[in-house]
C-alpha cells in the first residue's frame, strides 16, 4: 500500500469516528480497523514481509496511524459516554412532590380582641413602652388597698366583685376587677405570688409600661361581660405631667383609630388612685346611624386616667417627693368595637366560629411587635 493509500484509509476512519452516533457505532470502527481482522492490523501484517528498507518507512507510518486511531477512538467513545449520560440524566428523573390535597388549607382566625391587643402593643412599643402583665386571681390588697380604696370606701362597691373562697388563713383571693393592680407589680416588680404584697427591690424610673389583660366583674348586658379586657399604662418619672399624658394618649387614638387629628376632652371624674382623675371622650359622628370616630361634633368617652396618686407610688415603694407620673385604663373590647364595627360585645366570647369567621383576622394580617418588650 501506497502512502498516499494509508492517507485515504486515515481520513475514512477519520470520517466514520466523526459519524459515530453512538457507543456501538464507534465499537464496530474499532473492530473494522483495529480488530483481528482490522484494515490497520491488515496493514500492520503487511510489514512481516517486507524488506528492512521498506520496513523502516512504512513501519513508522501505519503505527502512527494506529496510535492515531486508537487516540481519537478513546476520545470520541469519552464524548459518546458523557452525551448518554446526559440523556439518560434527563429522562431518568423521579417526581419526589406530592400532589396538594383537593380541599383547601384551612386557616384559623385572629379573634378581633387578639388583635387589638397586637395593635396597642406595636403602638405603644413605638412610643417606647414596655409591656407587662399580672395574674387574673388577684390579692385584695393589691386590686384594692394598694390603690387607695380604703376598706370601708364605697369606690369598693363600685366594682362588682367575684371573691373566691378564703384560703387557710383566711384571706380572700378575687378575679382581678381592672388590670390597675399591675401598676403596683410593675413598680415593686413582683412576678412572684409570694412576694405579692411586700416591697421587693424597688425599681427605678422612669417607668414607661402598657399592662394589657383580662378583667372580671359580676354585670352582663350588651355592652357588660362578666370577663372582659383592658390596658393600663403607667408612667413614672421626675417631672412626667398632664401635657405628656394627654400627648401620649392623642398620639395612641390617632394611631389607633388612624385619623390625623383627633379631638380630645378631659373630664373631671375620681379614681382612688389618680389625683386629679379624669374621663376621656374622643369626638365623632353618630350622625347616618353610625359611628365614626376622629370626625363630628359628638363625643363618647373612652378611657380613664390621672395623675397617679401619691399613696399609690408610696405603695409601689417610691417616694411621691420624687417621682411622680400619670395612669391610664383603656376597656379593649370597646376599641375592638369601635374600631370594627361590631354591636354586641357578648358575641366576642360565645365561641361561634361563623362569627369568628366573620370578625376575625387572617394570621398574617396581623402588626408585628417591634421591640420594647420587657421580659
Ligand atoms: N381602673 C379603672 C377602671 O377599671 C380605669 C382606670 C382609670 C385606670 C384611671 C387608670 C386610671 O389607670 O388612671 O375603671
Amino acid at each position: 500500500m501506497t502512502e498516499l493509500n494509508i492517507k485515504k484509509l486515515e481520513e475514512q476512519i477519520i470520517t466514520q469516528i466523526n459519524e459515530a452516533q453512538n457507543i456501538a457505532d464507534i465499537e464496530q470502527i474499532r473492530v473494522s480497523s483495529l480488530g483481528k481482522k482490522g484494515s490497520i492490523s491488515a496493514q500492520l501484517a503487511k510489514l512481516g514481509k517486507m524488506s528492512p528498507d521498506e520496513r523502516k518507512i512504512a513501519g513508522p507510518i501505519i503505527n502512527g496511524l494506529k496510535q492515531k486511531i486508537t487516540a481519537l477512538i478513546e476520545q470520541k467513545l469519552k464524548e459518546l459516554k458523557a452525551k448518554e449520560l446526559e440523556e439518560r440524566l434527563k429522562k431518568e428523573w423521579v417526581d419526589i412532590s406530592l400532589p396538594l390535597n383537593e380541599a383547601p388549607i384551612a386557616s384559623g382566625r385572629i379573634h378581633p380582641v387578639s388583635q387589638v391587643i397586637d395593635e396597642i402593643s406595636a403602638i405603644f412599643s413605638d412610643m417606647g413602652f414596655s409591656i407587662a402583665e399580672g395574674p387574673d386571681i388577684e390579692t385584695d390588697y393589691l386590686n384594692f388597698t394598694a390603690l387607695n380604696f380604703p376598706s370601708d370606701h364605697p369606690a369598693r362597691e363600685m366594682h362588682d366583685t367575684f371573691f373566691l373562697p378564703p384560703n387557710e388563713k383566711g384571706e380572700k383571693k378575687l378575679l382581678r376587677t381592672h388590670t390597675s393592680p399591675v401598676q403596683i407589680r410593675a413598680m415593686k416588680k413582683i412576678e412572684e405570688e409570694a412576694k405579692a404584697d411586700w416591697v421587693t427591690e424597688p425599681i427605678e424610673p422612669p417607668i414607661r409600661v402598657i399592662m394589657p389583660g383580662r378583667t372580671y366583674r359580676c354585670d352582663s348586658d350588651q355592652t357588660h361581660t362578666p370577663m372582659f379586657h383592658q390596658v393600663e399604662g403607667l408612667v413614672v418619672d421626675k417631672s412626667s405631667h398632664i401635657g405628656h399624658l394627654r400627648w401620649v394618649l392623642e398620639e395612641f387614638l390617632q394611631s389607633f383609630f388612624e385619623v390625623d387629628n383627633i379631638k380630645t376632652r378631659f373630664r373631671p371624674s375620681f379614681f382612688p388612685f389618680t389625683e386629679p382623675s379624669m374621663e376621656v371622650d374622643v369626638q365623632c359622628d353618630r350622625s347616618e346611624g353610625g359611628m365614626k370616630i376622629g370626625q363630628g361634633t359628638d363625643w363618647l368617652e373612652i378611657l380613664g386616667c390621672g395623675m397617679v396618686h401619691p399613696n399609690v407610688l408610696r405603695n409601689g415603694g417610691l417616694d411621691p417627693e420624687i417621682y411622680q407620673g400619670f395612669a391610664f385604663g383603656i376597656g379593649i373590647d370597646r376599641l375592638a368595637m369601635l374600631k370594627y364595627g361590631i354591636a354586641d360585645l357578648r358575641a366576642f366570647f360565645d365561641a361561634d366560629v361563623r362569627w369568628l369567621d366573620h370578625y376575625g383576622f387572617r394570621p398574617l394580617d396581623i402588626p408585628t411587635l417591634f421591640g420594647g418588650l420587657s421580659s
